[in-house]
């Protein structure tokens, strides 16, 4: 896989410059991942378009190939021939780079019945455990062995039931779902996540030939249905992965702190409403056409944003969790003052401290709050990333800041961003990727 960033392992802007133009919106890493995980319960050969060149979607690839599954790239579409899956047994070094590989347990599951993996560790975010994961499964009818680094999960036949998730996980929603694909029976999932990864991994596989329900209620129900079938009634399907309502959110706070003028190409406008409403809260012009795939955002000529008081993240469709740090990225340099709620991960606020080395003004006020007073300008220097979401805010700060800034470690930007420089190049930044 071909990455924009090549080898580099930083990025360096200068700040200053108001952002004009128009930038295509990449596909949606956590819409990808799923998918290309239930790849496997189809003996057939799957054409995947959109997939975002992101070192997640490389290690989620070499998951598959680690099964058995036969994976060739034409750009930007990935051929999946998952005919002979024949490897139960998932590779540590993959699954500890990148904890969403827990959805291949449903998966692997569903197809042959068993699955042996480590515990994909937590991370700066948060613990993030996966006891909903391991519930949805048992509820299924798995047998699950843990020790205290790895998952055994075995099932001689798995068995539709009704599911109720006491918190709508995202992960949890998508690994029950692809293991009840093949279960016998009917199961009945009541509080799913509602979030657009869940809904399109579900259409994806009913492309395939699954049986999944989903109402036209399922926001305010949470409910999914899905009829069991036999794994050769699946059947290999062509499918185009929605692009990345999280990239499309980063590049709308990008305007609203250098300020600008730019346009969102192929933005996912319905999965962004929370989202528009709080730019235009801040004083952004946000003008959207669902039609036409595109977000138009306007900052005034010169002004700052104005900060809201209160924010708060929440499940689908609230605020998105992950574009809390780079809204607070955008805060920083806005007029007033704003408190963020994180409701979602336990510690997602690593990127304060690199942010007040930039002369931001911000307060951790316990780890699910933090306050920030907008400053007049930030000052440009040499930062870390410490994760995805964090690097990403670091480069929203940079572009807003006087001054250069360097911000490294970007392997944890590249696992998400398919090109974070080459798309705020094309928006008028100065910005470039260095060794
Ligand atoms: C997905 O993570 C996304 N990752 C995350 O995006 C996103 O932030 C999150 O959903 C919420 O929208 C992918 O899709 C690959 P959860 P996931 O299970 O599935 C707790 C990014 O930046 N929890 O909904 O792990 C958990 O600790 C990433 O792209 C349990 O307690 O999210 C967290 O506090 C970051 N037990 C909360 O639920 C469980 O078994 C939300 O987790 C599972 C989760």
């Amino acid at each position: 896989m071909a990455y924009g960033s090549g080898g580099s392992s930083a990025i360096c802007m200068e700040g200053g410059n108001r952002l004009t133009g128009t930038v295509q919106i990449q596909g949606s890493k956590n819409a990808a991942l799923p998918i290309l995980a239930a790849s496997v319960l189809i003996p057939d050969e799957c054409v995947l378009k959109n997939v975002p060149c992101i070192t997640d979607i490389d290690c989620m690839g070499n998951l598959l190939k680690s099964t058995g599954a036969v994976l060739d790239w034409q750009e930007h579409t990935l051929l999946i021939d998952a005919e002979n899956i024949r490897e139960y047994r998932l590779p540590a070094r993959y699954v500890s780079a990148m904890r969403s590989s827990v959805v291949l347990m449903g998966a692997l599951l569903g197809r042959v019945g068993e699955v042996l993996v480590d515990y994909p560790g937590g991370c700066v975010i948060g613990k993030r455990p996966i006891d909903l994961h391991l519930f949805g499964l048992e509820k299924l009818g798995a047998q699950i062995w843990t020790d205290k680094n790895r998952i055994h999960a075995y099932a001689d036949e798995l068995k539709g039931t009704t599911i109720s998730f006491p918190f709508p996980s995202v992960g949890a929603t998508q690994n029950t779902i692809l293991a009840a694909v093949t279960a016998r029976g009917t199961t009945v999932i009541q509080n799913a996540a509602r979030e657009p990864e869940v809904t399109t991994l579900c259409d994806f596989l009913n492309k395939a030939g699954a049986r999944i329900e989903i109402g036209y209620d399922f926001i305010a129900t949470g409910k999914i249905v899905i009829h069991g079938v036999e794994v050769s009634a699946l059947h290999g399907v062509t499918y185009e992965i929605i692009p990345d309502r999280i990239v499309a959110g980063t590049y709308l706070f990008a305007a609203l702190g250098a300020g600008g003028s730019i346009t969102l190409e192929n933005a996912p406008v319905g999965q962004l409403r929370s989202v528009c409403a709080l730019a235009r809260r801040m004083g952004a012009v946000v003008e959207s056409d669902e039609g036409q795939n595109q977000i138009a955002v306007r900052t005034d000529k010169y002004g700052r944003m104005k900060n809201v008081a209160f924010v708060e993240t929440g499940v689908y469709p609230e605020f998105p969790t992950d574009l809390q740090s780079p809204l607070l990225a955008c805060a920083c340099v806005s007029e007033g003052e704003l408190t963020i709620e994180e409701r979602i991960f336990s510690s997602r606020f690593k990127v304060v401290e690199e942010l007040v080395r930039m002369g931001a003004d911000i307060e951790v006020l316990n780890n699910k709050r933090v306050h920030v007073r907008g400053v007049e300008r930030l000052l440009g220097r040499s930062v870390i990333a410490k994760e995805l979401r964090g690097g990403a805010a670091l480069v929203i700060a940079g572009l807003a800041a006087e001054g250069i800034t360097t911000v490294t470690d970007i392997g944890f930007i590249k696992r998400g961003y398919q090109d974070i420089v080459g798309d705020l190049k094309g928006l008028g930044a100065r910005i470039s990727y260095v060794d």
